[in-house]
């Protein structure tokens, strides 16, 4: 590919995720406020912006089978927790930002688990089957994920384990 296309294309996966994302969020919140009809129809725009994140990402040929899926999975999560996070919750310490310093925590702490659970599951694929998995649960205030019977409190930020998202 034309790396002037290559760039463009790149940045509109960016785009296109990110709009994916806010839309999901944005969904959530019209059903808090009780507007279902409008969070269906951000969830449905928000599936249209991943249909066009995935037709990018396939041509930028970012999407491999599930045993390299996990191990791309496995990278990111790593970066996360031993470059990008650190230093994200240090500059907001060191700037005085204590709810970005919080918001950088609570995604340093999930991802250690998130990279062991790809890790682990990357070993089954790799022989070609699929992972044991009991119910997954996820605290919906700090991203914290636990396989199986969750404790009674979060353990990262004491959300009531009842409040879980379960998978
Ligand atoms: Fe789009
Ligand atoms: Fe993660
Ligand atoms: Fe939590």
């Amino acid at each position: 590919m034309k790396e002037m296309t290559k760039r463009a294309l790149s940045d509109a996966f960016a785009g296109e995720s990110m709009a994916h994302m806010k839309y999901i969020i944005y969904s959530d919140i019209a059903r808090e406020e009780g507007y279902s009809n409008v969070a269906r129809l951000f969830e449905a725009i928000a599936y249209a912006e991943r249909v066009h994140a995935r037709n990018h990402a396939r041509l930028l040929g970012l999407l491999g089978k599930t045993v390299g899926n996990l191990r791309k999975s496995v990278d990111g999560e790593s970066f996360e927790i031993e470059e990008m996070y650190p230093v994200y919750k240090n500059t907001a310490s060191l700037q005085g930002e204590k709810a970005a310093e919080i918001s950088n925590n609570y995604a340093l702490e999930a991802e250690k688990i998130h990279q062991t659970m790809y890790a682990e599951s990357k070993k089954d694929v790799a022989k070609g089957k699929d992972i044991k998995l009991a119910e997954v649960y996820v605290c919906p205030v700090c991203g914290y994920t636990h396989e199986g019977n969750p404790p009674d409190k979060c353990p990262v930020c004491n959300a009531s384990s009842k409040t879980f998202k379960k998978f």
